[in-house]
């Protein structure tokens, strides 16, 4: 399904992102995984796949995607297990109350910075946030030159990097693969 949802152009994670997604997962065995940015449900199958044990609640902004990503869950026999927030991920992290032990964070790139507070409060010490395209296209670490027109989402970008990777609370370790990959732990 990974292979179609690359032809018809969907923003799938990439291959080495994906892998280490998982990984993470079959390591940490979320009980509660909160993914921003559903897409189809392909991310979030693969999580849930992977860890029998652990439950979903998808953020995503259009419904046409939530309804595909809905018979995917089907399909894979994973429907009681996942749940999908319709709506601005801008306007649902601040309200969300539940406590989650993984978080991956794939939704707008110029919002990660401005979500990052309220992601930390919902977020179990000892618990993961999985950032996927810190890198965004090269823009952020200078190899690709950036175009005028994403200046403020690379801005927003480097903003996040430096606070996941300065606050002492926090351990970042930075993957310089496919499109940058973030993999925080919430020490206290
Ligand atoms: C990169 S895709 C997610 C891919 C998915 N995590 C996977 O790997 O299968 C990003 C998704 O974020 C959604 N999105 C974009 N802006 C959003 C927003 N403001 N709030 C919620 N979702 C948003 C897009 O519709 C898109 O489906």
């Amino acid at each position: 399904m990974r292979e179609r949802a690359k032809q018809k152009g969907e923003p799938v994670l990439r291959d080495k992102s994906f892998e280490l997604l998982i990984e993470t997962v079959k390591a940490k065995k979320p009980f509660r995984i909160l993914e921003i940015g559903v897409n189809v449900g392909l991310s979030g199958i693969a999580m849930l796949l992977s860890s029998p044990t652990s439950n979903l609640t998808g953020i995503e902004i259009d419904e046409e995607k939530i309804k595909e990503a809905k018979e995917n869950y089907r399909q894979f026999g994973v429907e009681n297990r996942a749940k999908i927030f319709q709506g601005d991920a801008s306007e649902i992290i601040p309200v969300l109350t539940g406590e989650y032990d993984l978080i991956f964070l794939d939704g707008p790139k110029g919002h990660y910075y401005e979500y990052l507070p309220h992601l930390l409060s919902v977020l179990n010490v000892g618990g993961i946030l999985f950032a996927d395209n810190v890198l965004f296209r090269g823009y952020v670490d200078g190899t690709v030159k950036t175009p005028h027109r994403y200046n403020t989402t690379k801005h927003s970008m480097e903003k996040f990097i430096k606070a996941i990777t300065e606050n002492e609370n926090l351990k970042t370790t930075l993957y310089r693969i496919e499109d940058g990959v973030s993999i925080t732990e919430k020490l206290k």
